[in-house]
């Protein structure tokens, strides 16, 4: 099989540590280098985070690079109350040594893609690092092979506002840029951005039976997971009524590795970056505006597919033990 090379934008992050172990473990995947962003944490806590999660999937050669500390505009609100205050649930695992880091995210991604086409970048933050690519060098910027982004929302509702998701509302003046570069540039005329939003990862929940599972199954990166995930899980009961919580990020790397986990439909979408609504995606499912399509919005997910990915990939499950406890987990009673 003929990995892909990917680069993870990143601001780890509970979910984006999640989606890490995930892309290291797809065969389908060759992460050649991960870019931090501001989003859930200062790019330095999310630098930290991105090693940790390297260094337990004995990866620590791949670079991570410090990127933008700051959104486009608007000031920077940060996710700690959803992330905890190290971004990583207050786990209190410590950073280790043996990591590569080093600076200027951006100078890295135009070394990349000024060389490169067949590098995709799978966005798990703000925009803000790939905005300023564009800014500072268009035709490297409308070299990245595939960019999926996990971002904006179609019918669900936001996490930050009625309407607006979290990654969109952080930097929505970069989000806004990059979706109307996919729209005008005509080096991009046959691209999309692959939106990963709300209406699909609201479906990925973690419950705790599966967190359990987990445990059994791979003790060691289990307890890792249960670790990080347990200010998460608080957070989503306080929140939103939920048990367990919600893994935005995996989802966006487990499209990439096999695109029949969603399905959704081509448009234009634009964002929006002022007044009470700023942050909201707003996809013209009937081609009002007649715009060039620069998106494609994805609204369905098989939700057990996407956990025996996981569960099989990142934990070593055996397939068909995984598929026996899920359906026992998802159905609430044993299966004959
Ligand atoms: C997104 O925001 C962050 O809190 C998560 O990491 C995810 O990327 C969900 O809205
Ligand atoms: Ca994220």
């Amino acid at each position: 099989m003929n990995a892909q090379k990917v680069i993870l934008d990143c601001d780890p992050g509970i979910d984006d540590s999640l989606a890490i172990m995930l892309a290291l473990s797809c065969p389908e995947i060759d992460v050649v280098g991960i870019t931090i962003v501001c989003g859930n944490v200062p790019v330095s806590k999310g630098v930290q985070n991105a090693c940790k999660v390297l260094d337990w999937m004995g990866r620590t050669d791949i670079p991570v690079y410090k990127g933008e500390e700051k959104p486009l505009v608007r000031p920077y609100v940060d996710a700690m109350d959803t992330h905890g205050k190290d971004g990583l649930g207050q786990s209190g695992f410590p950073v280790p040594s043996g990591c590569t880091v080093k600076d200027n995210a951006v100078a890295y991604l135009e070394s990349v893609f000024t060389t490169q086409k067949d590098v995709s970048v799978i966005a798990l933050g703000p925009l803000t690092n790939l905005e300023r690519l564009l800014e500072r060098n268009r035709a490297a910027f409308c070299n990245i092979r595939e960019l999926i982004s996990m971002g904006g929302t179609y019918k669900s509702h936001g996490n930050c506002s009625p309407v607006a998701e979290y990654n969109y509302w952080c930097d929505p003046d970069a989000a806004a840029h990059v979706y109307t570069a996919f729209s005008s540039l005509p080096e991009l005329k046959d691209k999309f951005i692959h939106m990963v939003g709300l209406d699909v990862t609201r479906k990925i929940v973690l419950t705790p039976n599966i967190l359990e599972y987990m445990k059994n199954v791979n003790p060691s990166l289990g307890q890792k997971i249960e670790a990080i995930t347990r200010f998460y899980f608080d957070f989503h009961w306080k929140q939103e009524g939920v048990i367990g919580c919600v893994l935005n990020d995996p989802l966006a790397v487990a499209y990439f590795a096999d695109r029949s986990l969603c399905h959704g439909f081509t448009t234009y979408t634009a964002v929006e970056t002022t007044g009470i609504s700023y942050g909201q995606t707003l996809c013209d499912a009937f081609q009002i505006w007649n715009q060039l399509h620069n998106s494609k919005v994805l609204t369905q997910v098989d939700t057990k597919k996407f956990m025996m990915l996981f569960l099989c990939r990142v934990l070593g499950a055996q397939p068909d033990q995984a598929s026996k406890v899920l359906d026992q987990i998802l159905v609430g009673e044993v299966l004959a």
